[in-house]
């Protein structure tokens, strides 16, 4: 179950970029320090604070974080716990810092299966938030990319002649977001692991070695700058600045 439509981004904020981020390596960082997983995501809770705040002067109009992911439920329950105990904090104690920054936040993902009374401290937060024009957050939490699209298309059944805009919007849960045009991994892994299938169809990659608790906003710079030197071609033979219509 995703959540329910957010209001159409503003014009201004779809203009600027979209930038989708695998937050990974908070384990690793804190292992390898001798510290506990738990402080691991903890420092990563900070560089989100970073990324946040770095994000709009470089840029970026709509910021997409990977969280939890629906396949982290399979990690120990005191793991779990923590995360979960994080993302309450982080509910808690941000609201005024994103009001005052412009942010506008929203969580995708399932928030069914989420311990009690965070789907609706999330709900509030959004509230909260819903004028920021500076920044468009968007958390992810119970995210799977693949139940995202599979849900879209339950919905979709029965609906006569479908468009590509309208499952767009049902897989991600607003109306009218940009396609994600660069998706960042920390840690040095490869992969997606399950995240903005659809609306990373043509994202640039970025992978860092950089763990997550260390990413600051010069290494947000540096991959932007790797972005802006990659040539989109959309399929086509030249260069496009924006990507071509759906129904082309
Ligand atoms: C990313 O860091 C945070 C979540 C997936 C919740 P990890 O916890 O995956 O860190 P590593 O990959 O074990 O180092
Ligand atoms: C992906 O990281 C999910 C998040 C960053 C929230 P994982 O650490 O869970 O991914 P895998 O297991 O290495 O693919
Ligand atoms: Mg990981």
């Amino acid at each position: 179950m995703q959540s329910n439509f957010s209001t159409r981004l503003s014009e201004r904020l779809r203009e600027k970029l979209h930038v989708g981020i695998i937050m990974d390596g908070n384990g690793r960082w804190a292992t390898r320090r001798g510290l506990s997983r738990l402080r691991g995501h903890e420092a990563g809770v900070e560089a989100i604070r970073r990324i946040v705040e770095a994000a709009p002067d470089q840029g970026i109009g709509t910021l997409t974080l990977y969280a939890f992911s629906t396949d982290n439920w399979r990690r120990p329950r005191t793991e779990v716990s923590a995360l979960m105990g994080l993302l309450r904090f982080y509910l808690a104690n941000e609201v005024q810092s994103l009001v005052r920054n412009g942010v506008r936040l929203h969580v995708i993902g399932r928030r069914d299966r989420l311990p009690d009374g965070i789907a609706d401290a999330i709900s509030r937060a959004e509230a909260a938030t819903a004028a920021g024009e500076t920044l468009h957050l968007r958390i992810a939490v119970d995210y799977s990319a693949r139940d995202a699209i599979l849900n879209a298309a339950v919905k979709l059944a029965g609906i006569a002649a479908p468009s590509r805009e309208l499952f767009s919007d049902l897989v991600t849960g607003e109306r009218g977001l940009r396609d994600v045009d660069l998706i960042i991994r920390t840690s040095g892994e490869k992969r997606l692991s399950d995240f903005l299938l659809w609306e990373g169809a043509y994202a640039e990659l970025h992978f860092t070695e950089r763990m997550w608790p260390e990413f600051d906003a010069a290494d947000l710079t540096e991959a932007l700058a790797s972005f802006h030197r990659r040539e989109r071609r959309f399929g086509g033979l030249q260069a496009l600045s924006l990507e071509p219509a759906p129904s082309l």
